[in-house]
C-alpha cells in the first residue's frame, strides 16, 4: 500500500524515547514510500519538524523529560497546520483522548497495527494534497483578480492593512469618494481570506427594495405566499462560509438596517414562511461613498449598526490627493484597452499628461479609466492627443482664470513636495512625476518655484 497518489514519498517526523522501535519504524515505513525522520528527543524533534517539508508528525505521549502532550502544544503554537498523530501505549489512553482536544489530527495504540498507521497516513497525504490544491486555485484566481495600481503612500499602508485583516474575519467598512476602488478592494480583501476560493457573494443595498428585500436576504419556503412554488435561498445563508459584499451601505432604508443588524447579532437567519431558524457564519465588507458618521447625525443610518460594520475601517482617499498614481494608472489602462482594442498605444502627449494632472478627477479611477478608454476608441494613433479626451475633462481649459487656478494650484504643491523628497534634485524629481526635464523647468518657471 502507498500512501501517496504520486512517484514523490511522504516526509514525516517521529519523535519517541525508544531509539530501536524508531529505527524498525523508519525501514518498515520506507517500504511504503514514506520518509521517516526520528528523533529520541523533544527538543532535537521539535528542530526536525522545522527543517525540510514535514507533513505530518507522530509523537509518543510516554517521552521521558517533556509529556507528549505538551510537545504537541508546542508544535500546534509553532507549525498550527500540521497533522499530529499521538503515539499511546496501555494506560495512557484517557491522555490520547485528551489529546484531540489540543488539536491532535488522532491517536494510535501501542503495539501499533501497520495497517492501521498507514490507512491515517493516507488520508493526511490526501487532505494535504486537497489543502495544496486549493491554495493553488486561490493563488490562481488572485492572479486573475485585477491588480490595485498605486505608488502612494497612503494606498500602500491600506494594502498593507488589507491583507491583514483578510486573515482576520473581522467586519470591514470601506468608505471612498465614487470610483476611488472600494469594490476592488472588497474583492482582494475576500480573495486573500481562508474563504477566498469561493465567490464573494454581494448585495447592492441601494437596489434593494422594500417589498423584495426579506425575499432576498433571507430566502423563502416553499408556499410562503401565494407564487412561492419552490424554497427559495437567501443571499445570507448563500453567503454562509463565505463573505457577504454589502455595496452601498449608505443607502439603505432604516428598516432594512434594523434587520441586516438583527442577523449580525444573532448569527442566524429565518426564511420567510418557516418557523426554523438556521445557523449562519458570515464575513462582511460594507462600502459607501457617504459619510456615515453625517448620516448618523441626520438619524439615517444607526450608530449601532455603523460600529458593527467598522470593527476596521480602510478609507480610500480621493485620486486628487494621490496624483503620483494618475501615471501609473494611466500606463495600466492604455496597456490593457490596447490589448482589447488590438490598437498598440503606446502613451500619451505631454499636454495630456498635463492636464490629467491638473484635473480635480470628480469620478476619480473610474473616470480616469473611461477617459482612457474613450479616447483609444477615438485614436488612430499610437498615442493619445489632447483632442481626442472626452469634453468634461477637455472644459477645465475653458474655465475662468481663477478656477483654473485652483487645479495649478494642486500641481505646484505636488511638484513642491516631489522637489522637497527628492532634496531638489531635479532628474529624479521628474521621474517621480513622469515627465521630462524639460516639461519640469518649464512649470518651475510657470509656478515661481525656485529649484
Ligand atoms: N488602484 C487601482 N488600480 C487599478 N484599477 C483601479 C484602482 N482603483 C480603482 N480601479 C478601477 O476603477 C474602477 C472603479 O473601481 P471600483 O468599482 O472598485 O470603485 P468604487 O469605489 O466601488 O466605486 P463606486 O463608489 O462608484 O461604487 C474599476 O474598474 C476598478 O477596477
Ligand atoms: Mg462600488
Amino acid at each position: 500500500m502507498s500512501v501517496q497518489s504520486d512517484e514523490r514519498s511522504m516526509q514525516i517526523v517521529l519523535i519517541d524515547d525508544n531509539e530501536a522501535y524508531c529505527e524498525s519504524m523508519r525501514q518498515s515505513l520506507s517500504l511504503h514510500q514514506i520518509d521517516c525522520h526520528y528523533s529520541t528527543h523533544a527538543e532535537e524533534g521539535l528542530a526536525l519538524l522545522g527543517t525540510g517539508h514535514c507533513e505530518a508528525a507522530l509523537i509518543d505521549i510516554m517521552l521521558g523529560s517533556i509529556s507528549g502532550i505538551d510537545l504537541l502544544k508546542e508544535i500546534k503554537r509553532k507549525k498550527p497546520e500540521l497533522p499530529v498523530i499521538m503515539i499511546t501505549g496501555y494506560g495512557t489512553i484517557e491522555t490520547a483522548v485528551e489529546s484531540i482536544k489540543y488539536g491532535a489530527f488522532d491517536y494510535i495504540q501501542k503495539p501499533i497495527r501497520f495497517e492501521k498507521l498507514l490507512r491515517l497516513l493516507a488520508t493526511i497525504s490526501r487532505l494535504n494534497e486537497l489543502d495544496n490544491e486549493r491554495s493553488s486555485l486561490k493563488e490562481k484566481v488572485l492572479r486573475q483578480a485585477p491588480p490595485i495600481i498605486s505608488k502612494n503612500k497612503a494606498i500602500e499602508a491600506l494594502l498593507l492593512q488589507m491583507k491583514k485583516l483578510a486573515l482576520a474575519n473581522l467586519p470591514v467598512l470601506i468608505t471612498g469618494e465614487n470610483g476611488t476602488g472600494k469594490e476592488l478592494f472588497a474583492q482582494h480583501l475576500h480573495l486573500r481570506s481562508p474563504r477566498g476560493h469561493r465567490e464573494m457573494v454581494t448585495v447592492n443595498c441601494a437596489a434593494l427594495t422594500e417589498g423584495l428585500l426579506d425575499n432576498e436576504l433571507f430566502g423563502h419556503e416553499k408556499g410562503a405566499y401565494t407564487g412561492a412554488v419552490s424554497d427559495h435561498v437567501g443571499l445570507f445563508e448563500k453567503a454562509h462560509n463565505n463573505t457577504l459584499f454589502l455595496d452601498e451601505i449608505g443607502d439603505m432604508s432604516l428598516s432594512t438596517q434594523a434587520k441586516i443588524l438583527r442577523v449580525l447579532q444573532n448569527q442566524e437567519i429565518r426564511k420567510v414562511g418557516s418557523s426554523k431558524t438556521i445557523k449562519i457564519d458570515v464575513n462582511i465588507i460594507a462600502a459607501t461613498n457617504k459619510n456615515l458618521e453625517t448620516l448618523i447625525e441626520q438619524g439615517k443610518f444607526r450608530e449601532d449598526l455603523y460600529y458593527r460594520l467598522k470593527a476596521a475601517h480602510l478609507k480610500i482617499p480621493p485620486l486628487r490627493d494621490r496624483r503620483e498614481d494618475i501615471v501609473p494608472l494611466t500606463e495600466y489602462f492604455l496597456a490593457s484597452y490596447s490589448k482589447e482594442h488590438k490598437k498598440p498605444i503606446t502613451g500619451i502627449t505631454s499636454e495630456v499628461q498635463d492636464l490629467f494632472l491638473a484635473y480635480h478627477w470628480p469620478g476619480n479611477v473610474r473616470e480616469l479609466r473611461n477617459c482612457i478608454h474613450y479616447a483609444c476608441t477615438m485614436t488612430s494613433d499610437s498615442i493619445l492627443h489632447i483632442q481626442e479626451l472626452p469634453a468634461d475633462i477637455l472644459s477645465i481649459r475653458n474655465l475662468p482664470s481663477e478656477r483654473q487656478g485652483a487645479f495649478e494650484l494642486s500641481e505646484k504643491e505636488i511638484i513642491v513636495k516631489t522637489l522637497q523628497r527628492f532634496h531638489y534634485n531635479k532628474s529624479k524629481c521628474a521621474r517621480h512625476l513622469h515627465i521630462s526635464r524639460s516639461t519640469l523647468y518649464n512649470k518651475l518657471l510657470r509656478y515661481g518655484i525656485e529649484g
